[in-house]
């Protein structure tokens, strides 16, 4: 039997619809979500997605401006510039771009966004908060998987969770939202030994390695829920296509639903980062 896909980019343009009302609310107090997106260096896929974040804020009717720096900048201009963001009443939401180049201390600037502004999530603060169970900012991609779940009715309670990925921006916060949720979690890595014995027991499967086809129905158990998170570009003699960290074609006849790359996580963390940033500004109407 071959799994159901979850349309990513259904689910995102639904969302997308909802925000306009709550946008629309926002104006009504004369209020209007801005979000900073701050962009250091020339890297290519960086590039893309912070015009792709800008282009959303625009569609959905949130004000954005976008901060470029070479990536020889001092890192003191660019904290300066979050000090300034961070008292500037135009901006709710505050985001910057990862990977930094590394003269940045990559800790000192995610900690140096006011913790109110900090719709990514990676502030030390609200990842307490969120590990306690009270999240403030939920990250985008992790939240954008548990809407996708919530979409398709799958129970987590009790059930078998396994993400592979222990990265701050995905596998950490994926973990914590599937454990707040009362799911059984065990969190592994592309260093995993017997890696397959862990994924076979996970009734929901996450994958988040950045690499591409690793995960194989081999490694799925029958009737799965399988979300892959990777977006990886294969090589120019492979085509040079996305391609995620599921074996899609093989693992679709095992599992009972899958995400397919690209068209399934992927639109739907822009989507929550437009919902953090709409929720920032919201937030600042009833203080
Ligand atoms: N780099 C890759 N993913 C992300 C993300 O969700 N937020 C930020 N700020 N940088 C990223």
């Amino acid at each position: 039997m071959s799994a159901e896909s979850i349309d990513g980019k259904a689910l995102a343009e639904e969302l997308r619809a909802g925000f306009k009302a709550r946008v629309a609310a926002l104006a009504a107090h004369g209020q209007r979500p801005g979000l900073a997106v701050i962009l250091v260096g020339e890297d290519p896929a960086s590039q893309v997605y912070v015009r792709n974040k800008v282009n959303a804020c625009e569609a959905a009717g949130i004000f954005s401006q976008k901060l470029v720096y070479p990536a020889d900048v001092d890192p003191a201009t660019v904290l300066a510039k979050i000090a300034a963001l961070n008292a500037d009443p135009a901006i709710h939401g505050i985001l910057v771009q990862l990977p930094l180049p590394r003269q940045f201390d990559e800790k000192a600037v995610l900690e140096a966004i006011a913790p109110a502004k900090d719709v990514d999530g990676f502030h030390a603060e609200n990842v307490g908060a969120l590990a306690q169970g009270n999240p403030r900012f939920i990250p985008c991609t992790p939240y954008g998987v548990m809407k996708m779940l919530e979409k398709h009715g799958v129970e987590l309670v009790g059930r078998e969770a396994v993400v592979i990925g222990r990265s701050n921006i995905v596998g950490k916060p994926m973990a914590l939202l599937l454990i707040n949720a009362g799911a059984t979690v065990t969190v592994c890595n592309s260093k995993t030994r017997d890696l397959a014995a862990h994924t076979r027991r996970a009734d929901i499967l996450v994958a988040a390695v950045g690499k591409p086809r690793f995960v194989t129905a081999a490694m799925v158990k029958p009737g799965a829920v399988v979300i892959d998170v990777g977006i990886n570009r294969l090589p120019a003699d492979e085509g040079g296509k996305l391609c995620g960290d599921v074996d899609f074609a093989a693992v679709k006849e095992v599992a009972a639903l899958i995400t397919p790359v690209p068209g399934g996580v992927g639109p739907m963390t822009i989507t929550m980062l437009l919902a953090n940033t709409i929720e920032a500004a919201e937030r600042e109407i009833r203080t």
